[in-house]
């Protein structure tokens, strides 16, 4: 009989923690700051690509405070608390969006325990959505505000991270704080800032070369600038009118700036 024992399991191999895999075709829209205009630069996003043929899923990942829904003005049958409650599959959780020609995974408002999701529950949705991105050209997660533990979860698995600031000193800081700990978890991650509601290209350009320096000084990295949106009275006309700005104002400023950081973003996605 042989004397040599079987090795014993490490601590380390049983608590483990679930990796999600960085998924090449999913694109996080964060901020820091709340109210920057992520949820409608997400939905636009969404409509944008899918203008132009792509197969689009918008996950409403502000976990406990979804918006989606409501600036689009549908009340989807299924969402991710069904999901997290094991009711559902991740898949059986997506609604169409015909309007708009994508899909939605709708989030659960007012649940503030969603907020809460522990560590491994969360990696389990990040496997799962891992499968079901493979049905889609890109996946876009709009992100809650904020850099909390889920937050930044979530924002791992993505292979483009996407970050909303506007000139505001407080967003700007906030977007600051974030790339900070994003580059911290990741050095290798890429991460693109958008800047929302400039008074004209040139001002956001400036708003994007103060942050990148910040970044440049502090954490000796820049960021790219994906692109800078204008701010525009349409955006709030369309969200009063709960439709995409694309259906509604196909030509306004607002839509003709995502256009462009779009193409920018296919350049290298
Ligand atoms: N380019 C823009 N021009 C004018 N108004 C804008 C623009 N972008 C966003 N807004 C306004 O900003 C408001 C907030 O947008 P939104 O809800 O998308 O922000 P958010 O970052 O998702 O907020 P939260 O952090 O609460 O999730 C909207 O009601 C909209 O009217
Ligand atoms: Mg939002």
């Amino acid at each position: 009989m042989s004397t040599k024992m079987p090795p014993r399991p490490t601590s380390k191999a049983v608590s483990a923690p679930i990796r999600v895999p960085k998924m090449h075709n999913v694109i996080s829209v964060a901020s820091g700051k709340g109210g920057v205009g992520k949820t409608w630069f997400s939905i636009t996003l969404a409509e944008t690509l899918a203008k132009r043929g792509a197969r689009v899923l918008l996950f409403d990942a502000d976990l406990g405070l979804a918006n989606v829904d409501v600036q689009l003005g549908l009340t989807p049958r299924r969402d991710l608390g069904g999901v997290l409650q094991g009711r559902l599959g991740l898949g059986q959780a997506v609604t169409p969006y015909d309007d708009g020609g994508f899909d939605i995974l709708a989030g659960r408002s007012g649940t503030g325990t969603l907020a809460q999701i522990p560590p491994p529950k969360l990696a389990g949705l990040g496997n799962d959505l891992s499968g079901l991105a493979k049905q889609y050209d890109h996946v876009i997660l709009d992100l809650g505000a904020g850099i909390d533990r889920v937050v930044r979860q979530i924002a791992c698995w993505a292979g483009t991270s996407l970050v909303v600031t506007t000139a505001d000193p407080t967003s700007l800081t906030d977007a600051y704080a974030y790339v900070k700990v994003m580059h911290q978890a990741d050095p290798e991650i890429d991460m693109r800032i958008v800047v929302n509601q400039a008074d004209t290209k040139r001002d956001g350009e400036r708003t994007f070369q103060s942050l990148a320096k910040a970044c440049n000084n502090f954490l000796g990295f820049q960021p790219q600038l994906l692109g800078v949106i204008r701010r525009d009275r349409k955006v709030a006309d369309a969200i009063r009118a709960q439709t995409g700005l694309l259906s509604r104002h196909p030509s306004s400023d607002a839509a003709t700036d995502v256009a462009k950081a779009v193409e920018v973003l296919l350049e290298e996605v």
